[in-house]
């Protein structure tokens, strides 16, 4: 019997309920995983809700795992059963076992365990794509990342520092701020607290930053566009607090003729070639040390909506794992 976390309907936490479901066999393209850790990431909280609209209901929401081959489709050459791979971002992880197209799957190297997978997959390959791809971070550059003690948040302040870049990062308390400062961050500011634009200006002697990475959305947003310098740009990959409200895009010219970028990992990893590259990094700056994952929350895939209440109640610093 297989159980995964389904939603009928878009709501709050409690629209999360454990259901028993049917898997069957791998078709053409496909694999059958046993899925030994589910990643738990903002992104899920959108499916939950309807901020982000899925292709239909009911639908099993999770969009990172990893676990072990049980079964592969006719046609699939690639993988066989027993290998481990992860995965993301593919929706309906949070199950204990899921079908999965195996041009998407990840074969995990050995030194890297499951539940690691399945915490940073996502995560790091957002960083990745955000500091080598969307904007080049170059040793000398000075950058503000908004969150920085979250999950993202955290990728991206380590991976940056390694860059050679001076990181600004913001956060929501002091305990976060420690959180920060361990990621890599050179000067942490507690948003609630101070003008996050008036402090990053002092930091950086009034010339602003290089780049903003912006996954608060609404109530940064514009504050963020005060933060850089003419002709930079603002990342705007995440909404934490909200959508932000539409802009009238004379403001760009007004803040110093900024660039502005709204990318996804989903855009980035549309090819085979694309995972492969993204992962490769991914696991190249983790083999380096140049980025380091420690799961910060663990709990049972059945309790996956108290964890979604953590999350939205801004009370987890870093990567969250459900475990079948
Ligand atoms: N574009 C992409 O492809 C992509 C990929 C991955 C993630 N993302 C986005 O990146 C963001 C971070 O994802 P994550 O999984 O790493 O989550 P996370 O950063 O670990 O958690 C969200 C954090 O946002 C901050 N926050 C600020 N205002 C908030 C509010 N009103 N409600 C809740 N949290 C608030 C909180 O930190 P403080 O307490 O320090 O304020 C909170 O801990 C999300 O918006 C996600 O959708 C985008």
């Amino acid at each position: 019997m297989v159980h995964a976390i389904r939603i009928h309907d878009y709501g709050g936490p409690e629209a999360l309920r454990w259901e028993e479901i049917e898997v069957g066999d791998p078709g053409p393209g496909q694999v059958r995983l046993r899925q030994t850790a589910v990643g738990l990431n903002y992104i899920d909280t959108y499916h939950r809700s309807g901020a982000y609209k899925l292709p239909q209901l009911p639908a099993i929401i999770g969009t990172e795992g990893a676990g072990v081959v049980e079964a592969v489709g006719p046609d699939v050459t690639t993988l066989k059963p027993g290998d481990r791979v992860g995965y993301a971002p593919l929706i309906g992880a949070y199950a204990e076992s899921r079908l999965a197209p195996a041009d998407r799957l990840i074969p995990l190297p050995s030194w890297i365990e499951d539940r690691q997978a399945a915490a940073m997959l996502l995560q790091g390959m957002t960083a990745q794509f955000l500091l080598r791809s969307t904007y080049a971070v170059q040793p000398g550059d000075t950058i503000l990342v908004q969150a920085a003690a979250g999950g993202v948040g955290q990728m991206l302040c380590q991976w940056a520092h390694a860059l050679g870049a001076t990181v600004i990062g913001t956060v929501g308390s002091p305990e976060k701020a420690a959180v920060a400062q361990g990621a890599g961050c050179d000067h942490v500011i507690l948003y609630h607290e101070e003008d996050f634009a008036a402090r990053v200006r002092d930091i950086t002697g009034g010339r602003g930053v290089d780049v903003v990475y912006d996954s608060v959305g609404q109530d940064t947003f514009m504050a963020s566009l005060d933060c850089l310098k003419p002709f930079s740009l603002m990342v705007s990959f995440g909404q934490a607090s909200g959508p932000v409200a539409p802009l009238d895009i004379s403001v760009l010219a007004q803040k110093g003729s900024i660039f502005l970028a709204k990318p996804t990992l989903a855009t980035v990893t549309r090819s085979r070639d694309d995972i492969e590259a993204l992962a490769g990094g991914l696991f190249e700056a983790l083999a380096s040390g140049r980025v380091q994952v420690g799961i910060a929350h663990r709990a049972p895939l059945t309790e996956a909506a108290s964890v979604h209440r953590d999350l939205e109640a801004r009370r987890t610093t870093g990567p969250i794992v459900l475990i079948p």
